[in-house]
């Protein structure tokens, strides 16, 4: 009987320190950006820079920075994927663009999810998908950029380091 509770009662530790701990269950990541530029610029930002890190020769000297494929694209919506480049896993990415303050801001919600179902910890590899191409677009440094999220929504986030994963 005491046996059985304590099981229970650690069960029950281990699930509730994962749920308030570890952030999504799933590794991936979700990231709300602000800038104060209009969503066209930072479309074209973006496209341009899934675009250039199509090949794994962003990759030759380390890093993530490669591998992206542009699945489709609008103003208002960016889909693409991204490989890692030495164990090949896959995750899905996407920008949903959407303009206030009479065009001259833009809100970009973001996510990127692993494809591998069982993958729950991912050193910050799905903020990184996105993170990088914010960063290595400019975008980091433009007007009124801010971003938003946290370990709750996006894996690992906090101890993300992007020049590796
Ligand atoms: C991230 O990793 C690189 C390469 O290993 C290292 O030089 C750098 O100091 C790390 N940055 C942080 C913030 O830990």
């Amino acid at each position: 009987m005491h046996l059985v509770r304590w099981v229970f009662a650690g069960l029950l530790a281990v699930g509730s320190s994962e749920l308030c701990c570890a952030g999504p269950l799933h590794a991936q990541c979700k990231v709300e950006w602000y800038f104060g530029i209009p969503c066209q610029e930072v479309y074209e930002s973006l496209v341009s820079q899934i675009k250039k890190w199509r090949t794994m020769s962003g990759c030759s000297l380390g890093g993530q920075r490669c591998l992206y494929k542009l699945l489709s694209a609008s103003v208002h919506f960016i889909a693409a994927k991204h490989t890692t480049p030495f164990k090949r896993y896959v995750d899905d990415i996407s920008f949903r663009l959407v303009s206030y303050h009479f065009f001259t801001c833009c809100h970009v919600s973001a996510m990127s999810i692993s494809e591998t179902w069982y993958a729950i910890t991912d050193h910050g590899t799905n903020y990184c998908n996105l993170y990088n191409l914010m960063e290595g677009s400019g975008l980091t440094e433009s007007r009124g950029y801010k971003e938003v999220t946290s370990d709750f929504v996006c894996t690992q986030r906090s101890t993300a380091n992007c020049t590796v994963y």
